[in-house]
């Protein structure tokens, strides 16, 4: 089973694209973003900890990030794992390495999604999520089927993020640029990377990765 990284900026369709491989490859999505969500709303240490840093979008702590990540990995048995939104600091990366190779396990591929910064706000300020099975839409780009109705569980009930603002989202843009691109370079130097173009729709994105996964 493969271990891959999604790398982008916010709104790059990590998620999306996380959990179209989840659903189709029985891969696994360990999404930092959700994780940390969740224990904001469980109210949790962790959540209390994170909830200004997330607010104000910046990057919650290399510690606690990497400690999420490494229960996960403990539950899953074989399956592959889709990083998503993890690592974003070399730190982060050089934990993760640790984290694999302690169970095992090591990075078949690390698959940027390279995207232009101004579309992006306009994907994010438009999202919301499914309150029960968190399937993504957008106002525009990608509505329900039927109006009000989750395409895939059915529920009635959305709910929008708290970060989906244009200064929030600048600011993790910002974040993007200076801690997190910089670790590419890390992994071009084990011929990991993979580029696709994510600027086209969720099934062109998609086909591109799938013909990466499949080479
Ligand atoms: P996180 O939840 O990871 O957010 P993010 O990286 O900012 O990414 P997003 O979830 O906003 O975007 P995405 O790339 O998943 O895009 P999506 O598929 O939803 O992190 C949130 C916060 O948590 C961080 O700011 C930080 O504070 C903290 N955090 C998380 N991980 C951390 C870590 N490792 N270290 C430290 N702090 C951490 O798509 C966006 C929209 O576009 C959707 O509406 C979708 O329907 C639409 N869309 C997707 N693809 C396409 C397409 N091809 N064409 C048209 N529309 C599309």
């Amino acid at each position: 089973m493969l271990n891959i990284i999604l790398l982008g900026p916010p709104g790059a369709g990590k998620g999306t694209q996380a959990q179209r491989l989840q659903a189709t490859r029985g891969m696994i999505q360990l999404s930092t973003g959700d994780m940390l969500r969740a224990a904001v709303a469980s109210g949790s240490s962790v959540g209390l900890k994170a909830k200004a840093v997330m607010e104000a979008g910046e990057l919650v702590s290399d510690a606690i990030v990497s400690a999420l990540i490494g229960e996960r990995l403990d539950d899953m048995s074989s399956a592959g794992a889709i990083f998503d939104g993890y690592p974003r600091t070399r730190a982060q990366a050089e934990a993760l390495d640790l984290l694999l190779a302690e169970r095992g396990r090591s990075l078949d591929y690390v698959i940027e999604l390279l995207v232009d910064e101004d579309e992006l706000v306009h994907r994010i300020v438009g999202r919301f999520t499914c309150a029960k099975c968190g399937a993504p839409y957008h106002d525009e780009l990608k509505q329900t089927k039927v109006p009000g109705t989750c395409d895939v569980c059915g529920s009635t009930e959305f709910k929008r993020r708290p970060d989906d603002n244009e200064a929030t989202v600048r600011t993790r843009m910002a974040e993007y640029r200076a801690k997190t691109a910089p670790i590419l370079p890390y992994y071009e130097e084990r011929r990991l990377v993979r580029r696709v173009d994510g600027m086209g729709t969720v099934d062109e994105v998609a086909a591109e990765i799938d013909a990466i996964l499949d080479s």
